[in-house]
């Protein structure tokens, strides 16, 4: 019996020694954990159950009868966050560089199911060079079936990937359709065609960094999600996120406890608006001192600055913060913030997390350069997802909401439950300057300082909450200083909404 045990013993310290100890070598001195290292640091200690640790892939070609590594460059698993369950692959490096077999596609396939199935979050960590080129074919089904899992756990469960070195060619497509992506600084780099293939189609010469690294895809492509400065720093972050998250749509998101007093009032925010209608302010101000205990995860921090996204807590329940930021574009709409937000609130709304937006827009953005890009497309996404979202949706207007961009950041008409606007908030169709050069245009030119006097009027009139106040588009005009114990309070009156669109098969989003 006792020989049977060490067996085992010995066949599992085989595994877990991946592709042998010169490539673990040789990881750590590229800077990066190996694949078991990042589940450990990922999990609470001790949580990990490995599945599928004694597969091999089943290739007989070029040699590969002679080269098997028990686990073949993937260790999948599950454990648990906070207490909380979660799935885990992690590509090995070591082995064949973490390329894709057919036995090491299944393993992941495998998990994808269970995920679905027992409606707990899936976390993937890239480190790979792409399909097993031994095994052609193979290798691609095996894509196609992660793929599938991918799309129909899309939804059901939070899929998250995180990238720690090379993520290429058939691996970038699963990331590509899960909810979350975020990268190592440095270490990582994600591209369908690597510099070589791109020299040779377009006679670019380009560098695996400056083609697909953590810069370009957080600032420049919107691809990721977020970047860190390494391996420790980006599990310990999707930890946290983990924890604003629920296992899967059937659930609500789980509740901590809050030591911040729920009614708490905030003085300083009397004060966030500017005087000045064009001076920007700090949109993260406000949302830090709403959320409870300043804790606030932010999604695509460096991209599309003009929007925020990201996710706190009020009372311990968690709740998705979407934002314009005035200190970038002066908040305005445009392409990149519009897609941006639109999958965040798509998001939110498929995991029944309740959105909290604060707004402050002067419009969409004008020119050429986004019109051609397709901004009405891209815009329509954001008036898309937050209409057809039926959770929670409290709306503060802290300052601007004027013309198309008032509609779309979750107003009454596209069904905000609670709707409120500080007594600085201009709700108007457009700025009164641009509104007088329209409608006097004939009287400007005759009498170009008469404008500046209907300007004034026009402020006067329509530069206010009162309007849409009097007319019911605003549930209450209200003090800044109160914003956390009124937005607390419409949130409470929503905890048993009920809400559902007709039926449909699936919606036609404007892609
Ligand atoms: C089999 C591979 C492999 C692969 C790497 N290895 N990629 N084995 N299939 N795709 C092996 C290497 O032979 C080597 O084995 C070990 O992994 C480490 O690789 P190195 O090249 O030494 O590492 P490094 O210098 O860090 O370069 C990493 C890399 C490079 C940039 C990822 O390995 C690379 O370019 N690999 C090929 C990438 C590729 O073209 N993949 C196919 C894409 S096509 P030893 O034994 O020496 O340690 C594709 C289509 C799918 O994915 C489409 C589906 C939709």
């Amino acid at each position: 019996m006792q020989h049977i045990l060490e067996e085992l013993e010995k066949r599992r310290e085989q595994a877990r020694m991946g592709g042998g100890e010169k490539r673990i070598a040789s990881q750590h001195g590229k800077g990066k954990l190996t694949a078991r290292e990042r589940i450990e640091v990922l999990l609470d200690e001790g949580s990990f159950e490995e599945t599928d640790m004694f597969v091999e892939h089943r290739c007989t070609d070029f040699g590969m009868e002679n080269q098997r590594v028990p686990g073949d460059g993937v260790v999948t698993g599950w454990g648990t966050i906070s207490g909380r369950l979660v799935y885990v692959f992690s590509k090995d490096f070591t082995v064949f560089g973490g390329s894709l077999s057919g036995a090491h596609a299944a393993k992941i396939v495998k998990l994808q199911k269970m995920a679905i199935t027992n409606g707990a979050p899936i976390i993937g960590i890239f480190d790979a060079g792409g399909a097993r080129i031994q095994e052609g074919v193979e290798s691609l089904a095996g894509y196609a079936d992660i793929f599938l899992q991918n799309v129909l756990a899309s939804g059901v469960v939070p899929q998250i990937s995180v990238i720690m070195g090379p993520c290429a060619g058939g691996d970038v497509y699963s990331p590509a359709m899960t909810d979350f992506i975020f990268m190592v600084r440095d270490t990582s780099y994600m591209y369908v065609t690597g510099p070589d293939v791109v020299k040779t189609v377009t006679n670019e010469v380009v560098t695996h960094e400056d083609l697909g690294g953590a810069k370009v895809h957080a600032q420049k492509s919107g691809v990721a999600d977020g970047a860190f400065d390494n391996d420790l720093e980006a599990l310990t972050q999707v930890r946290r996120l983990i924890e604003f998250l629920p296992g899967s749509n059937r659930d609500r998101a789980p509740e901590w406890e809050s030591f911040d007093d729920p009614l708490r009032d905030e003085p300083s925010l009397d004060s966030l608006v500017p005087s000045n209608p064009n001076k920007p302010y700090d949109m993260k101000e406000l949302i830090l001192k709403v959320l409870d205990e300043q804790d606030f995860f932010e999604i695509s921090a460096d991209y599309a600055k003009n929007i925020i996204c990201g996710f706190g807590r009020l009372e311990g329940k968690t709740v998705g913060v979407v934002a314009n930021q005035p200190q970038v574009l002066a908040g305005v709409l445009d392409i990149d913030s519009s897609k941006k937000a639109a999958r965040f609130v798509r998001f939110c709304d498929a995991f029944n997390i309740p959105i909290l937006t604060f707004v402050d827009v002067p419009g969409f953005m004008p020119g050429t350069k986004q019109e051609y890009g397709g901004l009405i497309k891209h815009g329509a996404k954001l008036l898309f997802a937050y209409a057809e979202a039926t959770v929670p949706k409290v709306t503060v207007i802290t300052r601007k909401a004027y013309g198309g961009a008032y509609d779309v950041m979750s107003s009454k008409h596209l069904r905000g439950d609670v709707n409120y606007a500080w007594p600085t908030a201009e709700i108007a169709v457009m700025g009164a300057k641009g509104a007088v050069e329209i409608i006097f245009r004939a009287e400007a030119k005759s009498d170009p300082a008469a404008l500046a006097e209907r300007e004034a009027e026009y402020k006067a009139r329509f530069a206010n909450p009162f309007v849409a106040a009097q007319r019911g588009f605003i549930d209450d005009v209200i003090m800044p200083h109160g914003t956390r114990r009124r937005v607390v309070k419409a949130f409470r009156t929503l905890e048993n909404k009920q809400l559902e669109n007709p039926w449909k098969k699936h919606d036609n989003i404007p892609l």
